[in-house]
């Protein structure tokens, strides 16, 4: 069994995709599953961590030991993200929060009576940097979704967002959203670490072995 060195210690992950209502029928979502998130809450429970997971729509089965909390949309995510975050020592930001949501919801079906329908898009609140601001000493783990200079990408959210931990990986052509294996490029302040591609589940045991060891020394 793993050591239960996050014992007496609360995490926090966020996983999934948000959900953004356009109207009571329609939304804007993106093809994030879950699956890494989920994987790193169950990581992190099974080193006797408490673990809150704060979680957009998935077809997942809550991991073991995890106390699961359903959202849709950016702004709620936020919300249960501050409360929670508010009594943990450590926050892992691994959900596809949406950009951008519709900047008024229409309040009944939008209709089909143009050739053309413009909708008008409002910035969604950054959930970690939201949450770094607030509190101050958490440990904060980010993710980074990126299809080109992953090293110069992720370092840019590593700083900006305050974060103590970045894990990158690239995206697009068939590759982490939606799928069984994973591969990270992590960076922090001081260094940076691969964990080649292998099982969600292994890549998550490998990342929170990180979190441990750097939450530890910090
Ligand atoms: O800036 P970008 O979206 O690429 O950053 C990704 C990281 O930031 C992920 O950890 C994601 O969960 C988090 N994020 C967030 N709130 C947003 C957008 C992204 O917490 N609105």
């Amino acid at each position: 069994a793993a050591p239960a060195d996050l014992a007496g210690l609360h995490a926090v992950v966020t996983a999934g995709p948000t959900r953004e209502p356009l109207d009571p029928v329609r939304f804007l979502t993106n093809r994030s599953s879950g699956k890494q998130g989920y994987a790193v809450a169950e990581a992190l429970a099974a080193r006797g961590a408490r673990v809150t997971l704060i979680s957009g729509p998935t077809q997942l089965a809550t991991p073991r030991g995890v106390t699961r909390i359903d959202v849709e949309s950016a702004e709620q995510m936020l919300g249960l993200s501050l409360a929670a975050a508010a009594e943990a020592q450590i926050f892992v930001g691994a959900a596809a929060v949406a950009d951008y949501r519709a900047s008024e919801v229409a309040g009944e079906k939008i209709k089909k009576t143009g050739e053309s329908l413009t909708l008008v898009l409002s910035k969604n609140p950054d959930i970690l940097a939201t949450v770094r601001a607030a509190q101050p000493g958490l440990f904060m783990v980010g993710f980074a979704a990126e299809t080109e200079k992953l090293a110069e990408h992720a370092r840019g959210k590593l700083s900006n967002k305050k974060l103590n931990l970045i894990a990158a990986n690239w995206v697009g052509n068939g590759k982490a959203f939606d799928t069984e294996d994973n591969a990270l490029q992590l960076y922090w302040p001081e260094g940076e670490q691969e964990i080649p591609a292998a099982s969600k589940a292994e890549v998550a045991r490998q990342l929170v072995d990180r979190i441990v060891s750097l939450y530890q020394a910090r």
